[in-house]
């Protein structure tokens, strides 16, 4: 375990109440969290209602970096639950940092006219483009989508661990809230543990259950003292994802 600061970490209200009542009050400001989970189980919304928090409830502006989702589908999958992010980018509270544009970097355009190999951005240009943006609209916090897609090019594990080391640090010197996807199986609370989770602040499991019951359980927040057990959650049209925080999972509390 990492030396905990001397100075209690603030909190970031991830606009989902149960769940900040599970962290007794959020996320510990300027730390990575991990949202790890399967596909469809809410991690984009998740993610997304934490930054709509931020900019409602605390002035607070974001960048969402996307390496697979488009702007557009997310832009009109979010108005489903009334979060219209295409006014907050207007406004210059938002900015979608998408796939495509990250690979366009200037400095690494392809010879190859019209077609952008993946090889054409490095993590380092990552760094130093999010760097940029987060200083131009005083960002605070920020969403990976997500780190499997991201580090896809790293399959030896040292250099895929080194590589999200360095994404992390360089994020708590930018001295922004980050949660960082990362794609799990649909029913695998009992999955093997990823090496991000071991070098993340923090860890937020998100599963769908063989019988169709959504579980959400923190299993790591340094700083934090949590409710680590899981508990049902459900995702709510107009609402987004709402956590149950006094009831349990198949009497596992
Ligand atoms: N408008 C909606 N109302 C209720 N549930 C929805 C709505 N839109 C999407 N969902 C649910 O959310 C899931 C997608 O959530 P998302 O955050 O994109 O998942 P992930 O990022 O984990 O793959 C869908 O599979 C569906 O179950
Ligand atoms: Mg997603």
């Amino acid at each position: 375990m990492e030396k905990q600061s001397v100075k209690p970490a603030s909190k970031m209200g991830t606009g989902i109440e149960g769940l900040d009542s599970l962290l007794s009050g959020g996320l510990p400001a300027k730390r990575t969290i991990l949202v790890v989970g399967g596909p469809g189980s809410g991690k984009t919304i998740l993610c997304t209602q934490f930054l709509k928090d931020g900019i409602e409830k605390s002035n607070q502006n974001c960048i969402y970096v996307s390496l697979d989702y488009s702007k557009k589908a997310f832009m009109s999958d979010m108005m489903q639950f009334g979060w219209d992010f295409a006014a907050f980018e207007k406004n210059g509270s938002f900015l979608f940092l998408e796939g495509a544009a990250i690979r366009r970097l200037p400095q690494k355009a392809s010879t190859n006219e019209g077609s952008y190999e993946p090889e054409d951005f490095t993590l380092e240009d990552l760094i130093d483009l999010l760097a940029l943006h987060i200083k131009k609209i005083n960002a605070k916090r920020i969403i990976i989508d997500d780190l499997t897609a991201l580090t896809f090019r790293f399959p030896d594990p040292m250099e895929r661990r080194g590589a999200i080391l360095s994404l992390m640090e360089s994020l708590v010197e930018l001295e922004v809230t980050t949660i960082m996807i990362s794609e799990a199986a649909l029913y695998d609370m009992n999955r093997e543990i990823k090496p991000e989770e071991y070098l993340s602040d923090g860890v937020i499991g998100m599963f769908v259950l063989k019988d169709g019951t959504r579980a959400i359980q923190i299993s790591k927040m340094r700083g934090v003292q949590v409710d680590n057990k899981p508990h049902p959650y459900s995702i709510v049209d107009k609402v987004g994802i709402e956590v149950f925080p006094t009831e349990t999972i198949f009497g596992e509390n």
